[in-house]
């Protein structure tokens, strides 16, 4: 199955601190990390290790935090033609805190990728498209009028977007916080929205009914970031696979939860046999 993502690559800082700070709170005794990042590259790699062939539009800065962001979409063979440099725009870096039980607070600087333009998408998508909001609003929209296939929007982070683009969506994909910024999202989606609950599993919804819900397996949790991601790079495999809803959302939680478990954002995104090993027990 081929996969279009339309989407953010950032370098992903990572301070693993005693506690998450205040607003005007400084804390001390972190420890440092770099992983390669971006909600669209994250998702690009959980599909891809999931068993879809994937195709990364996006665009980076020309510089060495560039050579960090891709290298593990890289090593494991997500296709980059589409990964333009901008000779200007640094590449997009996210600062992350994470505390001792995995929660997270996230700024990012979007650089390079808020640089990318409608010129740099095909005229058509003609696969199955996946795409997120840490690009520019007008480039996602054309994105999404220009698929011919399967969509799916993970509505993240939350900013208003077209009411067009709401009802292309085949799949729309929010968290908690994000539902609560829509609204009555349940309703305006054209087709079936996810609503992710962390350690609650997910449930969706079609024209406003609750069609499944699943609940994910208990783990210890060390760093939910790339677990959304996680999510939404399953839920895509799964459907596009033909499983039923309920089996899709019960593969996708088992993938978030797995990426939870581990440090990181693509270093944690586990492999097909991974998730069915853990989908299994
Ligand atoms: O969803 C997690 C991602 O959000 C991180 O990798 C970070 O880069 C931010 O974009
Ligand atoms: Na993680």
């Amino acid at each position: 199955m081929n996969v279009t993502v339309v989407g953010s690559i950032n370098l992903d800082l990572v301070a693993s601190a005693p506690h998450l700070p205040a607003a005007g709170e400084t804390v001390t005794g972190a420890t440092l990390a770099r992983h390669p990042g971006g909600k669209g590259a994250n998702q690009a790699l959980a599909a891809h290790k999931l068993g879809a062939e994937v195709l990364l539009i996006g665009r980076v800065g020309d510089d060495t935090m560039a050579d960090e962001a891709l290298a593990l979409l890289e090593a494991f063979g997500v296709e980059l033609s589409g990964v333009q440099t901008d000779v200007e725009a640094p590449t997009g870096v996210a600062l992350i805190a994470v505390d001792p039980s995995g929660e997270n607070q996230i700024v990012v600087a979007a650089g390079a990728n808020h640089t990318i333009t409608q010129e740099q998408l095909w005229a058509r998508i003609e696969t199955p498209l996946i795409v997120q909001l840490e690009l520019p609003i007008a480039v996602v929209e054309a994105a999404v009028g220009r698929a011919t296939e399967f969509v799916c929007a993970n509505l993240a982070p939350a900013q208003p977007v077209s009411e067009q683009l709401l009802r292309r969506c085949d799949l729309i994909v929010v968290n908690e916080i994000e539902a609560a910024f829509y609204g009555d999202l349940l309703h305006r989606g054209g087709g079936r929205v996810v609503v992710t609950y962390g350690a609650a599993g997910a449930v969706m919804f079609q024209r406003g009914e609750e069609v499944a819900r699943a609940a994910p397996p208990e783990v210890t949790a060390v760093d939910a970031t790339g677990a959304g991601d996680a999510f939404v790079g399953a839920i895509v495999v799964a459907l596009l696979e033909g499983l039923e809803p309920a089996d899709a959302l019960a593969f996708a939680c088992t993938a978030g939860a797995l990426a939870a478990t581990k440090a990181g954002a693509q270093p944690s995104l586990p492999t097909r046999a991974e998730v069915e090993a853990l989908l299994r027990a």
